[in-house]
């Protein structure tokens, strides 16, 4: 891979590929580029999982991480993403993880045929969050070894999420079987072509994974209609919902977690939950991507 910018662009062979290398990286292979590499990581919307799992990912591999905060940068007078990038590439930057508001930042970058380094997605708005659905599916691999037929229901804020957007792209290719529940006013007619949608109470009875979705304040004003606790009340996994779960059905949400909103604040760190997991895999599954892209740079 040149760029890591969405799933869509990946085939299946090689999600599985990327995969399976981040499981070699869990079991201790130990890459090093020497110092030889170098990274800037460009954040400009707030992180600390994907932002930090990809610094730790770098410092594991021996990548060289160039410092950049946008609050002190020339970003404050003006300079936009293309000229920052543009500015990265011309000093020696060999890769660079964004996040970014605008959907699709990463267009102009990569059809631009001075920029050398390789993009990669670390969230473009509401659009992707290609890194992410990447851990998740390694989590779920993890967990089950297969994908076909395996029932996935994806809970909550789905118009506003990027996470659900890539993961039910990809889970939907890998012969998954979808579900979606939620608030119906954050259900949109276009994810019909990937899965149904079904009342909570009953999709709990019948899942293996069921992966919840933060709700994305910061993308709208308020919690929709919801108080927080009616929210958990209406759509959360509550202690008395996760009871009636298949026994080996998991627990994902790809955090940071709204305690006593999604999910019952006692459950983040229950047996059946795979939130810390996920997290830790974040890493592994970064080192894939960065693997891939350095490897795949023209020149
Ligand atoms: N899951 C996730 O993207 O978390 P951050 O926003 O903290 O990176």
């Amino acid at each position: 891979l040149e760029h890591f910018v969405s799933v869509e662009a990946l085939t299946n062979e090689e999600v599985l590929a990327l995969i399976g290398r981040a499981g070699e990286f869990k079991k201790g292979v130990h890459p090093s580029y020497d110092d030889k590499k170098y990274a800037v990581n460009l954040f400009f919307e707030n992180s600390t999982r994907t932002h930090k799992s990809f610094e730790m990912a770098e410092n594991k591999m021996g990548i060289k991480v160039i410092d950049f905060e946008p609050s002190t940068s020339s970003v404050t007078k003006g300079e936009s993403l293309y000229d920052t990038v543009l500015t990265m590439s011309a000093i020696g930057v060999d890769v660079a993880v964004i996040r970014h508001p605008s959907e699709a930042f990463y267009s102009e970058l990569i059809a631009s045929p001075t920029i050398t380094c390789s993009i990669i997605n670390g969230g473009d708005g509401a659009g992707q969050h290609p890194s992410q659905c990447l851990l998740d599916l390694m989590t779920i691999y993890e967990e089950f070894g297969y994908f076909e037929g395996l029932k996935v229901a994806i809970v909550g804020d789905l118009t506003h999420s990027r996470v659900a957007r890539s993961n039910m792209q990809m889970l939907k290719r890998l012969g998954a079987t979808l579900y979606f529940s939620g608030p119906p006013e954050w259900y949109d007619e276009s994810f019909d072509q990937y899965g149904q949608y079904v009342p909570m109470d009953d999709l709990i009875k019948i899942v293996d994974v069921m992966m919840l979705l933060r709700i994305q304040h910061e993308r709208h004003e308020t919690y929709g209609n919801f108080s927080k606790p009616a929210y958990l009340t209406m759509y959360g996994l509550t202690e008395s919902r996760e009871s009636k779960m298949l026994d080996h059905a998991i627990i994902m949400h790809p955090a940071p977690v709204n305690r006593d909103v999604e999910l019952q604040s006692t459950l983040l760190e229950c047996p059946r939950a795979r939130i810390v997991a996920q997290m830790a895999n974040g890493v592994f599954t970064r080192m894939a991507i960065l693997e891939a892209v350095l490897a795949g740079q023209k020149g």
